[in-house]
């Protein structure tokens, strides 16, 4: 079942249970007014007849109760579905002229029945018409005895309620239909939007076509939804890019070892300093490509979840480890600046890793017998360890870019494939942090990451960049 129906059958629902309790309602009420209402009307008569009686023997001085009674009756004019009748000495007398449903005063029985009353009563009689209310008026002129009878047809009267009620119900039920016609409308008018997102999603499933975007004009939350569709289809349409000119940038780099390592087989010849010379090279160049790959590896890794693995780690013990390994590169005036003295949760081989990436740039950017430093501090919530050396440094106009993957800065050829600081770059962010390049005191480059104290694991850097 669509959005759509869901949305105006539940809006239907509540609204036919109103309408049939309203209608309920108002046939419960109206049925238990009209007794009450109709006794009210017969009860009314006794007053009129009495008036009439007392008028008439004042100005006519008449007492013959024959006359008075059918004098009222000519005068009172019953209402809808009501009928008077007289009885004049136990026997039916008059009628009002406009004929009854059912004449009531040809029964005999009936009418000695009420001749035998002697106060007003009100009571109930079945007849060819229905149940009739009526009420008896007996009347007393010297030894004259009459009554007045006064009788709803109280069925026709209930009809007309049952007629005010079906109305009723008919006009809620015209009610629901455009109540449900106008909820079908604005529910599509509404739902429009969350479709065209819908159909959207479903075509840049089917056709990997990202560069799609929903157009949904407002304030409301559906083109809210609509916008933070297309910032997630910017996202990845972003990281797609990326991942492709990162496979593209891969396959280039590992195609030029690849190269040269099959012109020097092409080229070897028989001679055996010359085989021993070309297996030196192709060697050389496999272990490049096995750097290079490894490199990759660390990178494809630095995406996702669980590459950052949170420990406690002893900041002084990694900062002099790290220097005592760095020794194993070669001779450099190797030196610890500064050490910090506390236990900070990170991944303690990336962050070696990544102190490695540094030292190793700072060893290659060097000459026998120069300085390079390591330290590490505590900085208001951060924690920074750093690489410094005497080297030529980087230029200002480099110091971003040669963060990203596959940049090498300098014209000087070197065997890095540009990778290095990019993995020391997704080690410090995956850690919360960051890494920058500056100049040292001491010329040369001083590379600082920084880690805040208490870091939260970045999850993946695709999510990394929510904003809102
Ligand atoms: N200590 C340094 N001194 C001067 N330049 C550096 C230093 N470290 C890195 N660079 C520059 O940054 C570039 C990128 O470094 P990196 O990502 O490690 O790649 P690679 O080492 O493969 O060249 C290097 O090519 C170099 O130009
Ligand atoms: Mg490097």
């Amino acid at each position: 079942m669509s959005a759509r129906a869901r949305i105006v059958g539940w809006m239907l629902l509540v609204v036919a249970l109103a309408l049939l309790i309203s209608v309920f309602a108002t046939w419960t009420i109206m049925l238990g007014r009209l007794q009450g209402q109709v006794d009210v009307e017969l009860s009314n008569e006794k007053e009129k007849l009495a008036t009439y009686i007392d008028k008439t023997v004042e100005t006519t001085g008449t007492r013959d109760l024959g006359a008075l009674l059918e004098g009222h009756l000519t005068f009172n004019v019953p209402d809808r579905y009501e009928t008077f009748f007289t009885i004049l000495d136990a026997k039916p007398h008059k009628r009002t002229f406009a004929t009854p449903p059912d004449t009531l005063d040809s029964d005999p029985e009936f009418i000695a029945k009420l001749a035998a009353v002697d106060r007003p009563m009100y009571d109930w009689v079945e007849s060819d018409a229905g149940r009739v209310r009526y009420a008896v008026f007996p009347v007393r002129s010297g030894a004259q005895r009459g009554a007045f009878v006064a009788a709803m047809f109280y069925d026709f009267r209930r009809e007309d309620v049952v007629e005010a009620v079906q109305a009723q119900g008919i006009t809620a039920l015209v009610a629901l239909a455009m109540a449900g016609g106008v909820g079908w409308f604005v529910a599509g008018r509404v739902l429009a939007p969350v479709r065209l997102v819908r159909q959207t999603a479903e075509r840049i499933s089917d056709s990997s076509d990202l560069t799609r975007r929903l157009d949904v004009p407002g304030n409301d939350d559906v083109a809210a939804l609509a916008r933070t569709f297309n910032h997630m289809l910017d996202r990845l349409e972003r990281a797609f890019a990326a991942q492709r000119e990162f496979v593209d940038d891969a396959g280039h780099e590992l195609r030029t070892p690849i190269t040269v390592i099959r012109g020097h087989l092409e080229l070897m010849g028989d001679d055996p300093a010359d085989r021993i010379e070309t297996i030196a090279l192709v060697t050389d160049e496999l272990s490049r490509m096995n750097r290079i790959v490894d490199d990759l590896l660390t990178l494809a890794k630095s995406e996702q979840p669980g590459f950052i693995a949170m420990d406690e780690v002893e900041v002084a013990d990694l900062t002099v480890s790290v220097l005592a390994k760095a020794r194993a590169l070669g001779e450099r005036n190797w030196r610890v600046d500064e050490v910090a003295d506390l236990s900070i949760l990170a991944d303690r081989q990336r962050l070696t890793q990544a102190l490695m990436q540094l030292l190793a740039n700072a060893f290659r950017h060097t000459a026998q017998g120069d300085l390079i430093a390591v330290g590490s501090a505590v900085r208001g919530a951060w924690v920074e360890l750093w690489v410094r050396d005497a080297g030529p440094g980087v230029r200002p106009e480099d110091r971003e870019k040669i963060f990203g993957r596959f940049v090498r800065a300098g014209s000087r050829h070197h065997e890095g494939a540009g990778l290095g600081l990019a993995i020391v770059r997704s080690i410090a962010e995956g850690h919360g942090g960051n890494v920058r390049v500056a100049d040292a005191d001491t010329g040369g480059a001083l590379f600082t990451i920084s880690i805040p104290l208490g870091a939260a694991p970045r999850v993946s850097p695709v999510y990394a960049e929510e904003t809102s």
